[in-house]
């Protein structure tokens, strides 16, 4: 297939933090070794876009940005060293974006350029330029082969019968992946993932699922917890009271629990919650600890030095998931889309992003989002 490009493309642009963003015309990207350029065709609106760019998160970035994140598009030209991909091919972008020669080095590309000196030059002197745009040029190694026959065929011809915007499920269950495997969650093993109702919360519930867990989904939102339960046989529920011991004996009583994921938002680092979920863990049991909480919080300690329990902190998710993610859903045990329990509450030009950020800001429960088409 020829690799055209247009001269130039939209895209849109932060100048500076707190100001809005600007659909602009700019040249279109061209690959370079270690590079393709991606034809962008369905992006998440990112949930808190909105608040990075007013500068009201700690995230920081280089600036001008084209904004972005995990998207699904299509090769639009190869580089020089791109061997297996090819114009065309539908692909997943994942923005969590490594430097090759130290891994250590991370950034969210599209809004944060990390915590260290390096990682911000890395990210100013490389990475501007994110999905929200028509075009974008991605790191070969974080551009992954999707499946379009398996994934988007006629289950009459074997395929699971998705449309590309149902594909964008895929990047919201990367990140609770990324914490379920790094616990290691077995078939056939019993977690408890708080708060689950909230996005990526939500999305931790279905993986887990998928994964062949039983899960217990704990949240104060019992609209949500009734619709988790209602849709899915293996989801138990427990409202969150804020009485440590009643939810602790509670949860209990759903067990043995095997496994912990947290998913805690700022605001509810001082929910009662963490102190039940860690109290209810069985003799060996695993917490994955995935929320943003700013303050140092108590732990039981002697629970969990009593029960062998294993705590891990984790940030995102490994290579290996990304491969791993895939895998599951083309085998179609996870489920995307209306399938997946997903709801795709609007869809977005380029140039309708206040509308975009409005809406998304409406729609912040499990399963629900909000899709930028460039
Ligand atoms: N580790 C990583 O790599 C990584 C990556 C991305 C995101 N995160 C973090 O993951 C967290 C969860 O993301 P999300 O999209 O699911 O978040 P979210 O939608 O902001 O919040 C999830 C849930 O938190 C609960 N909540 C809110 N305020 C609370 C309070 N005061 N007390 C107890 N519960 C409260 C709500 O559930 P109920 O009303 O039902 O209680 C809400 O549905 C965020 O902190 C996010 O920053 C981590």
């Amino acid at each position: 297939m020829a690799q055209t490009l247009p001269e130039t493309m939209k895209a849109l642009v932060c100048e500076d933090i707190g100001q809005p963003l600007q659909l602009k015309t700019v040249p279109t990207p061209l690959p370079t070794p270690g590079s393709v350029v991606v034809k962008v065709l369905a992006v998440q609106s990112q949930r808190s876009l909105a608040a990075i760019i007013a500068g009201k998160t700690p995230f920081t970035f280089p600036k001008p940005l084209t904004p972005g994140n995990t998207a699904i598009g299509r090769v639009a030209a190869t580089g020089p060293d791109t061997t297996s991909l090819a114009v065309g091919q539908l692909i997943m972008l994942d923005t969590f974006v490594r430097a090759r020669d130290n891994s250590d080095i991370q950034i969210l590309w599209g809004f944060s350029d990390g915590f260290t000196p390096q990682s911000k030059k890395f990210m100013a002197d490389n990475w501007v330029m994110g999905s929200y745009a028509e075009y974008v040029r991605a790191p070969l190694e974080n551009t992954w082969a999707l499946d379009e026959k398996r994934l988007c065929g006629n289950p009459s011809d074997g395929g699971l019968g998705y449309s590309i915007n149902d594909l964008v499920s895929l990047p919201e269950i990367l990140i609770p992946y990324g914490g379920l495997r790094g616990i290691n969650l077995r078939p056939g093993e019993t977690i408890v993932i708080a708060p689950a109702t909230g996005g990526f919360s939500g999305s931790a519930v279905f993986a887990a699922l998928a994964m062949g867990a039983t899960v217990i989904a704990m949240g104060r939102n019992e609209k949500v917890l009734q619709r988790l339960k209602d849709n899915f046989p293996r989801v138990r529920t427990v409202v969150n009271t804020g009485d440590v011991q009643a939810d602790t004996a509670t949860l209990r009583a759903l067990g043995p629990i095997d496994a912990y994921l947290d998913l805690s938002p700022p605001q509810a680092s001082s929910s009662s919650h963490i102190r039940s979920c860690f109290l209810a863990l069985r003799q060996y049991g695993r917490a994955s600890l995935m929320g943003f909480i700013p303050t140092d919080l108590a732990l039981p300690y002697s629970h969990a030095m009593g029960n062998n329990l294993t705590i891990r902190g984790q940030f995102m998710y490994e290579r290996a998931d990304v491969k791993s993610l895939i895998q599951l859903a083309e085998s179609g045990q996870l489920k995307l889309g209306v399938a997946g329990s997903y709801e795709i509450c609007g869809k977005y030009q380029l140039d309708e992003i206040e509308e975009c950020f409005q809406k998304t800001e409406a729609c912040q429960e499990a399963g629900q989002i909000v899709l930028i088409t460039p």
